[in-house]
């Protein structure tokens, strides 16, 4: 099938061109670079032999997402373009609903008028806010969002969900994320912050190459097994695996659908045990130190995966080992670190 991959010059969106191309679908990628690399254009052609069409469009653009959609008989979409950073969302929450929602929005549109059915949405487990008990389900109420990031999730998610209740002929699904962590295996695509991390992983990986001083853990006085915070690490080829198997999902629905999935490894690890992880399977110290909480923080949140394990037929198979590993394999390939 040929799928149109929004943000798929992105972290998780080239990870998911690539498995797409491995499954046999055509992705093609549609990217306005203002949060993502070229250079993962190339990465991707060194992992799969041959380019990706790619047009560096923004989804926001109507007429052009459709021109797309006709020209490259389009069967889906896979919606990954976003802005994603949490504190960033805070002090600039009209950037955050306009480039989120108007994007979404936007597709939704387009497909009605090309008569494109199927859609995979980027969602996140930060819809849940401070669950009351981990593993989260589905069913797991959401939480008024902790920041406008999240409450663009939540508030994409109604609209694909009531389209379907409008009676919408299409196929919607939405993925909640854990936390996606590691990179290919290949070292020749990964995560590319921009800037001072506010993500755990390339914030360690970073502190390892020498890039910043020392990582501070923030908060040891949670009441989990080292104090730390628990969270569900996904590693992100897992992640894009799901999004394949999600979309050769809605491509068995013929009638209007609307569906929800925890897409996660179904087990909580600490902040400490993750860093441990790096250390052994690296064979490194990490120079970190435990500092007071981050304002904001979700104590602890891990998924239930049992119904993408279910009804996707999916679930993941790499450890948090083979994560640290491969995060820590690409930031040793991005800054020219030997060894
Ligand atoms: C993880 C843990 C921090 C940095 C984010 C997004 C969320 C979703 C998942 C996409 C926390 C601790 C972090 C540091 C630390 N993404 N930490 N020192 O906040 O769980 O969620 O990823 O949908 O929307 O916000 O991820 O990596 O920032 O933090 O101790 O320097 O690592 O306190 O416990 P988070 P994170």
């Amino acid at each position: 099938m040929n799928i149109l991959v929004t943000g798929g010059a992105g972290f998780i969106g080239s990870h998911t061109v690539v498995e797409l191309h491995n499954a046999g679908h055509t992705p093609i990628i549609i990217d306005n670079f203002d949060n993502s690399e070229k250079t993962a254009l190339q990465g991707i052609k060194n992992i799969i032999g041959k380019d990706v069409k790619y047009y560096e469009e923004d989804c926001r653009n109507q007429a052009a997402v459709e021109e797309i959609m006709k020209s490259e008989n389009i069967d889906g979409v896979i919606h990954f373009a976003a802005h994603k950073a949490v504190g960033e969302s805070v002090q600039n929450p009209i950037k955050y609903y306009e480039n989120n929602l108007i994007s979404t929005l936007t597709l939704l549109k387009a497909m009605r008028s090309q008569g494109v059915k199927n859609l995979v949405f980027s969602s996140s487990c930060t819809v849940y806010g401070e669950p009351d008990t981990s593993p989260v389900t589905e069913e797991t109420p959401r939480k008024p969002a902790t920041s406008p990031y999240g409450n663009t999730k939540a508030m994409c998610e109604d609209f694909l969900r009531d389209a379907i209740a409008s009676g919408e002929d299409m196929r919607l699904l939405s993925l909640r994320y854990f936390n996606p962590v590691g990179a290919h295996p290949s070292a020749e695509i990964g995560e590319l912050p921009t800037g001072v991390p506010s993500n755990l992983v390339p914030f360690i990986t970073q502190t390892a190459a020498g890039i910043r001083e020392k990582l501070t853990v923030f908060g040891n006085d949670y009441p989990t097994a080292d104090g730390t915070n628990i969270r569900d690490f996904i590693h992100v080829v897992d992640l894009a695996k799901a999004h394949v198997a999600a979309f050769e999902l809605l491509a068995t629905k013929n009638e209007a659908y609307y569906d929800v999935f925890n897409v996660g490894t179904g087990e909580g690890n600490t902040v400490l045990q993750l860093i441990t992880a790096f250390e052994k399977v690296n064979n490194l110290k990490l120079n970190y130190e435990l500092g007071p909480r981050r304002p904001g923080d979700v104590e602890q949140i891990y998924g239930d995966v049992s119904k993408a394990a279910k009804l996707m037929n999916w679930k993941t198979e790499k450890t948090l080992e083979d994560s640290m590993q491969d995060a820590w394999r690409w930031e040793k390939k991005v800054r020219g670190i030997e060894g």
